[in-house]
């Protein structure tokens, strides 16, 4: 038989969903794969009955249905105080997943350089592959996740054509200050590069933090390219809703390659959703509430473990530290976890570039119940490492 196609010969399956798949063999509590176990709104779900009776079931226009566009370039100008025209700066589509590989195919050739922070979310590596785009990474520093500004003019120095910035960022947390977004500004415009959003997490943001929207700096409207979702702010990640907003320019292209990838978003499920985008302040407000809730109920529970952790600033992520157990293998770490421990996590590796593998990465995105099993479960993680004498505290 003919070989298949090298630029996908070194894909690997998500370590993600690989983590999900050993956490239901052992019966875990999975939190690895970042996803909610509680209901959607009501509003929305009322809405979608009603749009399964009286339509629409076709195919809306390919770059998103008109009232959902209208309704979130509303949303977006309330939010982040830029405007935004539904018609020329909108692409609705099938995920923040394909918002991010159709927009690394609108604008990088193969051999252009993309610039990345690491840690980072594993789609950005795989979608630089697809597009034959070369990625240059520069480092988050754990624990507190901060990065050399002189790192980032050196990628833009080697012509990086544009920088992916997850903010706030999955799997560290991080919510980039206004300071660090005005270097990455100046940056992007002293050498004239892109900077390409991922802000699926932009309403899950803890106090004291603030999201800022990089488009609303000075002269970065123009370059900015949101990638954004509808799943983690209304817990429908199964529906498949994200977004692009960028200039018309931009937006244009990103339309093409949008109808040729996809043809277009779900039309019904785009109808039932705009009740959502017309929800008012106190639907984020409450949003903003429950996440709270759930990271402190999650994070005090395991300070009171002893784990040690980079304490959130925005998104459902926590890292732990785990070298204390002195084992350098992160993945056999969670493995046993999910097995032992029956608690499901992601090795941190599968988000750094560079060599450290002494992280682990849970989700809180819970109900209360599930998330004191899992920490009941982890209350038990230093008597379980002496027992199986698998790794040393
Ligand atoms: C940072 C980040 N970007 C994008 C996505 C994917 O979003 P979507 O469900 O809209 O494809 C995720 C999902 O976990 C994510 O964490």
């Amino acid at each position: 038989m003919r070989e298949l196609s090298i630029r996908t010969a070194g894909f690997t399956d998500s370590v993600i969903r690989r983590m999900t798949r050993i956490s239901n063999a052992h019966g875990a509590v999975n939190l690895s794969q970042g996803f909610p176990d509680f209901d959607p709104p009501a509003e929305i779900i009322n809405r979608l009955t009603q749009v399964a009776l009286e339509g629409p079931h076709q195919y809306a226009t390919t770059w998103g249905a008109q009232n959902f566009r209208e309704a979130l370039a509303r949303k977006q100008e309330h939010f982040s105080g830029v405007k935004v025209d539904p018609d020329k700066e909108i692409v609705v589509t099938c995920g923040s997943t394909e918002a991010m590989m159709a927009v690394m195919m609108s604008i990088t050739n193969p051999g252009d350089k993309v610039a990345i922070f690491s840690p980072f979310y594993e789609n950005y590596g795989a979608d630089a592959i697809l597009s034959g785009a070369e990625s240059i990474y520069i480092p988050l520093n754990p624990p507190k996740f901060d990065f050399d500004a002189d790192l980032l003019e050196d990628a833009f120095r080697q012509g990086a054509k544009a920088l992916i910035l997850c903010n706030p960022s999955n799997p560290c947390g991080k919510v980039f200050t206004m300071d660090e977004l005005k270097i990455i500004a100046d940056l992007a415009i002293k050498y004239d590069a892109y900077v390409i959003t991922d802000e699926v997490y932009e309403h899950i943001i803890y106090a004291p933090n603030k999201h800022v929207y990089l488009s609303s700096l000075p002269g970065m409207k123009e370059r900015t390219i949101i990638c954004n979702s509808l799943s983690k702010t209304y817990s429908i990640t199964g529906w498949r809703l994200g977004y692009v907003i960028a200039d018309e320019r931009i937006s244009d292209r990103v339309k093409k390659v949008h109808d040729f990838l996809t043809v277009g978003a779900p039309a019904p499920l785009m109808e039932a959703v705009v009740v959502g985008l017309n929800f008012k302040d106190e639907y984020y407000l409450e949003l903003q509430n429950h996440y709270t809730h759930m990271k402190n109920l999650f994070t005090n529970g395991l300070k009171q473990i002893g784990l040690k952790y980079s304490e959130p600033q925005g998104a459902y992520f926590v890292m732990v530290d785990i070298s204390e157990f002195n084992c350098n293998d992160d993945l056999k770490f969670c493995e046993w976890l999910a097995k032992e421990v029956k608690v499901g996590a992601v090795p941190g590796s599968s988000f750094f570039k560079e060599d450290i593998n002494q992280y682990i990465r849970f989700h809180f995105a819970k109900k209360d119940e599930t998330l004191n099993m899992a920490l009941d479960r982890l209350s038990e993680i230093y008597n379980k490492v002496r027992a199986t004498a698998e790794f040393r505290v």
